[in-house]
């Protein structure tokens, strides 16, 4: 591997081998997102306990102080909106300079594996690869069901994982899932970073997929609206970070989320 790729994957992925991703990139195409309205002001207190944050050119330019020193995952595909007619219809929206111009520490993009638009988001991550590869910057996929939460399971994750790392993604996000995470993980030569999904209802909840995730083999989290979109973000932020860094277990972690929202620690 190149010196480039190495360095720009060591950004990312910490010396520990685990990774805590905070993605922001949700308006690109649901609008203004409940809690990431304004989502420089969303991250302020959050960023520190981040590894890397993913989102689009428009809201790094505009949101995010250019002297803050975490990697930058690039959101590069869209062109559609939930009132649209099909999510899956995405395009590649940033050209290789621009990526290059906003130095970022890796792009990503999604597939829609099964979906009408199968083949065109399959290619076009090929073709982000090529492009990206000749410049060391790696590409994660993100394996997405646009509205279709059911098709979450073990054998159809595994399937996207599968195929994202053979068209060769250097990383890949992808959904937990209660049943058989680990075999998603196993047929994946590549590593996985979890989803986090809609919010849930409890925050022992997200501790509980996000420890047993990673027992099963996933490398840490791409975790957006199961933290800022909770009552205490930074709590929530803390407590998962032990999980992915300092092994705890769920239960450990709900005892230092509620230190900190208690003001304890
Ligand atoms: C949107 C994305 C998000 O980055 C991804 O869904 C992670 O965020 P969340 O944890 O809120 O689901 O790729 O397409």
């Amino acid at each position: 591997m190149d010196w480039g790729m190495k360095n720009r994957l060591s950004r990312l992925i910490q010396a520990d081998g685990k990774a805590l991703f905070l993605p922001i990139d949700h308006g690109y195409f649901q609008g203004p997102t409940h809690k990431l309205e304004k989502p420089g002001e969303t991250i302020k207190p959050l960023l520190q306990y981040a590894d890397a944050i993913m989102l689009t050119r428009g809201v790094l330019r505009n949101c995010v102080d250019s002297a803050m020193n975490k990697p930058v995952i690039l959101r590069v595909s869209g062109g559609t909106s939930v009132v649209g007619e099909d999510l899956a219809n995405e395009a590649i929206t940033t050209s290789v300079e621009e990526i290059i111009r906003l130095n970022a520490s890796a792009v990503s993009m999604s597939v829609f594996v099964g979906s009408k638009y199968e083949h065109q988001s399959l290619t076009n991550l090929a073709t982000l690869v090529d492009a990206c590869e000749d410049y060391g910057i790696p590409v994660m996929a993100v394996t997405a069901v646009g509205r279709e939460l059911e098709k979450r399971t073990a054998r159809y994750l595994a399937l996207c994982c599968r195929i994202a790392a053979e068209l060769g993604a250097r990383v890949v996000k992808t959904y937990y899932c209660e049943e058989d995470f680990e075999k998603v993980v196993d047929g994946c030569p590549v590593p996985v970073v979890i989803a986090g999904g809609p919010k849930v209802d409890s925050q022992l909840e997200v501790f509980e997929f996000v420890y047993d995730g990673m027992q099963k083999g996933a490398i840490g989290v791409n975790l957006g609206r199961n933290i800022w979109q909770t009552e205490h973000p930074v709590a929530a932020i803390r407590a998962i970070r032990t999980i992915i860094h300092d092994n705890y277990t769920p239960e450990e972690a709900q005892s230092l989320f509620e230190q900190v929202k208690a003001g304890k620690a």
